[in-house]
């Protein structure tokens, strides 16, 4: 993988200033069969130009539907989102999107599907195009693929075709880079070398980053700010906790414990309920700054803190703060 001087080298330049996104009030509902069905609700934010922005929530809360809704694939029903004060549209060059699976067309080459990312006039015309190929190169070697340009999606590994997938994202030159889980598949190891590969990108090209993950490591390592979202629907989410409440309660009966309707120990309880949702609130359960600047250390203890609070904003319980307070003793 490159180091960040050579991706420094190789970087063409962003615009400065540009990539603020603001969300205000923004809300979206689908139609579903009972009537219709809220997913997001108030969202209201502003990204400043350059940040990262970490947005993780419970599974089914809105993390993907927001990030369509700023890539302009998809539109809000109440509120606004506006690009650099512009409203955004589904043709909009300024963002670029990149998915857990890579997404390559299975019969082009990785330089060719970076190629089909690059703005539409450099595909076009004959001097656009050789610039074109010549920001391919630069692109694949700013993801450390210079050496596969020619090799088909199916004969490279899974990590290898999610960075041609970063680098088809980063042709555009996009102000907003929109990543909705790009690391979720790929193995652990992977997955750290991607995350600071997408560090090196950022130092050299400091776009706007929305970064959708499940990893509570992962938001604090990359982002400056972290968004939690909150499900507006927790019993659906809630499921296999249920599930296993009602097996617990199934086997307690024989022993005298919670028959049918009884309440379980507390101590039990305590790992089953999920946090109670705030009657009024709408979507974002918090938003939290993270100290520090990048590259982060990753055994940082404020890191471990906020990582802790953070779970359990998610209703995972940690018992890190009990384990923290002995050590201190
Ligand atoms: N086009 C659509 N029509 C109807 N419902 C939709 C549509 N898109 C998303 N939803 C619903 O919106 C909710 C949120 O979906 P979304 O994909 O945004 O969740 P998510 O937070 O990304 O979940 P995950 O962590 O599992 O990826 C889900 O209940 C989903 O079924
Ligand atoms: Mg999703």
């Amino acid at each position: 993988m490159p180091s960040a001087v050579a991706v420094q080298e190789t970087a063409a330049s962003t615009r400065a200033g540009a990539g603020a996104v603001s969300l205000t009030e923004v809300g979206r509902a689908f139609a579903s069969p009972t009537g219709t069905r809220e997913v997001l609700q108030g969202v209201d934010i502003r990204i400043a130009p350059g940040e990262i922005l970490s947005v993780i929530g419970p599974s089914g809360c809105g993390k993907s539907t927001l990030l369509r809704l700023i890539a302009g694939l998809d539109a809000p029903s109440t509120g606004s989102i506006a690009v650099d004060g512009t409203s955004i549209s589904d043709t909009d060059e300024r963002t670029a999107v990149a998915f857990q699976e890579p997404r390559l067309l299975p019969w082009r080459t990785l330089a060719q599907n970076v190629e089909l990312g690059l703005p539409r006039e450099t595909q076009r015309s004959g001097a656009g195009r050789r610039a074109g190929r010549e920001r391919v190169r630069e692109l694949l070697h700013l993801v450390g693929l210079d050496h596969a340009a020619d090799q088909r999606p199916r004969e490279v590994s899974g990590g290898m075709a999610q960075r041609a997938s970063l680098a088809r994202a980063l042709a555009r030159n996009p102000d907003v880079l929109l990543l909705d889980e790009p690391f979720g598949a790929l193995d652990a190891l992977t997955r750290l070398r991607m995350q600071d590969l997408l560090l090196d990108i950022h130092a050299a090209q400091p776009t706007t980053i929305v970064l959708v993950t499940h990893d509570v490591e992962e938001a604090l390592y990359l982002g400056d700010r972290v968004l939690l979202l909150r499900s507006l629907h927790a019993p659906a989410v809630d499921a296999p906790a249920a599930e296993v409440r009602a097996r617990v309660l199934a086997l307690g009966s024989g022993a005298g414990i919670g028959a049918s309707g009884a309440a379980l120990p507390a101590a039990v309880e305590r790992h089953l309920a999920p946090p109670a949702p705030a009657a009024s609130a709408g979507s974002i359960a918090r938003v939290v700054t993270v100290p520090g600047t990048r590259p982060r250390d990753r055994a940082d203890r404020t890191l471990a803190d906020l990582r802790a609070t953070l779970l359990e904003g998610l209703g995972v319980p940690t018992h890190h703060h009990q384990l923290a307070s002995k050590e201190n003793r």
